[in-house]
């Protein structure tokens, strides 16, 4: 679909263009954001990456250095001062969400997407990419699944405040954008 049958489609809804993807860690924010924002012709951005450059340091070194705490008060920072274009597909960091009004602020300012995945199928896609997340370190095989079990049980709340929520199965990006259209026009 063209950007401008999109902005049409979206025509009357509130918020600026800005499209919000949540998810937990591995659910396919960055992959699928990246795809949208091309169909779409809109930008992307990944607030884990603006946090990272914003602080000079990867997210590991952050949290090593200052503590979760801290992160995530710098994370909400990011995200409500950061100047966003227009129109733009946002890839959150899995915990975004779940911290402070932050999923309300996004609510509030786009649209939010929830990838909603199963436990098993998130840990079996972490279990090789997993160094650069400081909450999966020492985390394997079961322990790992057991983690992401309760982790999302405490997170779906919030993730499941998302304007639509997607299978993340097999999610495409023509999926998200027809129920993008779909959400906008019903
Ligand atoms: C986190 C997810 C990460 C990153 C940080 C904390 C989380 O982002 O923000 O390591 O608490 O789930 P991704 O979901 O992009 O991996």
């Amino acid at each position: 679909m063209l950007k401008s049958t999109l902005d049409k489609n979206l025509q009357g809804s509130p918020g600026p263009g800005l499209i919000f993807l949540v998810g937990f860690m591995g659910s396919g924010k960055t992959t699928l954001g990246r795809k949208l924002a091309s169909r779409l012709g809109y930008l992307f951005m990944d607030l884990d990456h603006i946090f990272e450059a914003q602080e000079g340091m990867t997210i590991g070194e952050y949290f090593s250095k200052y503590g979760e705490d801290a992160f995530r008060k710098r994370e909400s920072e990011v995200l409500k001062n950061h100047k966003y274009p227009e129109h733009a597909i946002i890839a959150t960091g899995g915990g975004l969400p779940c911290f402070f009004d932050n999923m309300d602020w996004m609510n509030a300012h786009g649209k939010t997407v929830y990838i909603k995945l199963m436990p098993k199928t998130l840990a079996d896609r972490l279990q090789n990419e997993k160094d650069e997340r400081p909450l999966l370190r020492e985390r394997h095989g079961e322990a790992l699944v057991q983690f992401i079990t309760e982790k999302l049980e405490e997170r779906e709340p919030f993730y499941n405040k998302a304007n639509i929520v997607a299978n993340g199965l097999s999610l495409t990006a023509e999926r998200v954008e027809e129920l993008l259209s779909f959400k906008a026009t019903s």
